[in-house]
């Protein structure tokens, strides 16, 4: 059964796909971990090193990978030798690698001070090889998925941009749940094209984002005016404090997270916790219960050095979390059920 386009393409409203398509950043992280990543000391002290892979649509794919919900990855390596351990890494997590360009150039790196207390700061390159989006058709892009995930990082270039828009705007048309992760450049995007956050059906600010966002240092009031500028359901983390969901039918939720003993590098939380939650939405749970499956797969990652190093499979999750019995049931189901679409 078929819904009138609004854009000339078809609206599917029969079962949709389970695969999620994630657009993004894919990065080296040269991990460093100081006493305080906050200090102007001309010579730091390093405790602990670690390269890793990283990038937020990265992060995020990752772990979807490893709730084996499937997805697939639309970015860009360069064509040094870190593109070949970027590949390596998500081929590790069970990644594709069909939709990743290789380009010519330099790949992106981030350097990351990691305090003790898990606190972070980036100095990040950003490859300034750029895809040629003028190749990519976004129906086709989008064909066997269900659910198009997009991070920030993507709307601060301009080429990149004008793609993920049209992306957004082309899955809203054709029935494709919408979500975006925003970057804490993200906010200037919108002030030039607020009529974007009516097509997102989730929006996944950090606590900072959404201050940007809105000018409301409460998490709560900007979840709320988030949610009165169009957003579906506006989702602000709050990294230890948990997060506050704001949303349609009346969803108003504030959630503390976890008891996390452990928590050694911060980095990639707001990732795992999209992956957790749009799992367990896509498996037919309530609000709720997804945020309560994102908080779990984001205290996993964080007690780990690197962006998805600690990305929890299913299996890991019922043997730390027998309480997450229920909801780990419903996503093995849904998976099954949807197996090959
Ligand atoms: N220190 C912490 N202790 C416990 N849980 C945490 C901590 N930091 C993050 N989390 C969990 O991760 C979720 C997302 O965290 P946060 O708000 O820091 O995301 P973020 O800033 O978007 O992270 P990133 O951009 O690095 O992916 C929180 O809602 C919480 O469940
Ligand atoms: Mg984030």
């Amino acid at each position: 059964m078929y819904l009138k386009p609004s854009l000339g393409y078809v609206r599917r409203v029969d079962a949709l796909p389970q695969r999620v398509l994630a657009v993004g950043d894919l990065m080296v992280e040269l991990c460093f971990v100081v006493s305080n990543a906050w200090s102007t000391e001309p010579d730091i002290p390093v405790f602990d090193q670690r390269i890793s892979c990283g990038g937020s649509a990265a992060n995020f794919s990752a772990c979807l990978a490893q709730l084996d919900q499937p997805v697939r990855l639309l970015s860009q390596v360069g064509s040094d030798d870190f593109g070949n351990y970027l590949l390596e890494d998500l081929a590790n997590y069970r990644v594709p690698l069909a939709d990743i360009t290789r380009l010519s150039g330099p790949s992106s790196v981030t350097a990351i001070i990691i305090g003790s207390d898990g606190d972070r700061r980036f100095l990040s390159y950003r490859s300034p090889a750029e895809v040629d989006y003028s190749t990519f058709d976004p129906a086709s892009v989008l064909s066997d998925c269900g659910w198009l995930h997009i991070s920030g990082f993507v709307f601060q270039r301009a080429d990149s941009a004008t793609f993920a828009r049209q992306l957004v705007e082309v899955a809203h048309d054709m029935g494709i749940t919408v979500s975006i992760d925003p970057s804490p450049l993200f906010a200037e995007y919108v002030t030039t094209d607020p009529a974007l956050l009516p097509l997102v059906d989730y929006l996944f600010p950090n606590e900072y984002e959404a201050r940007a966002l809105t000018g409301l240092d409460d998490p709560v009031a900007a979840a709320r005016e988030l949610h009165a500028r169009g957003v579906g359901t506006a989702i602000v983390t709050i990294g230890p404090g948990g997060c506050v969901l704001v949303g349609g039918q009346g969803t108003n939720l504030q959630l503390a997270t976890p008891a996390v003993s452990n928590v050694v590098d911060s980095t990639g939380a707001g990732d795992a916790f999209a992956a957790g939650f749009i799992a367990a939405i896509q498996a037919g749970q309530m609000p709720e219960a997804a945020a309560t499956l994102g908080m779990h797969v984001a205290a996993s990652v964080i007690a780990q050095i690197g962006g998805h190093c600690g990305a929890p499979s299913r299996q890991q999750l019922l043997a730390s979390h027998p309480e997450l019995a229920p909801i780990l049931a419903r996503l093995a189901q849904s998976t099954t059920a949807t197996e090959g679409a």
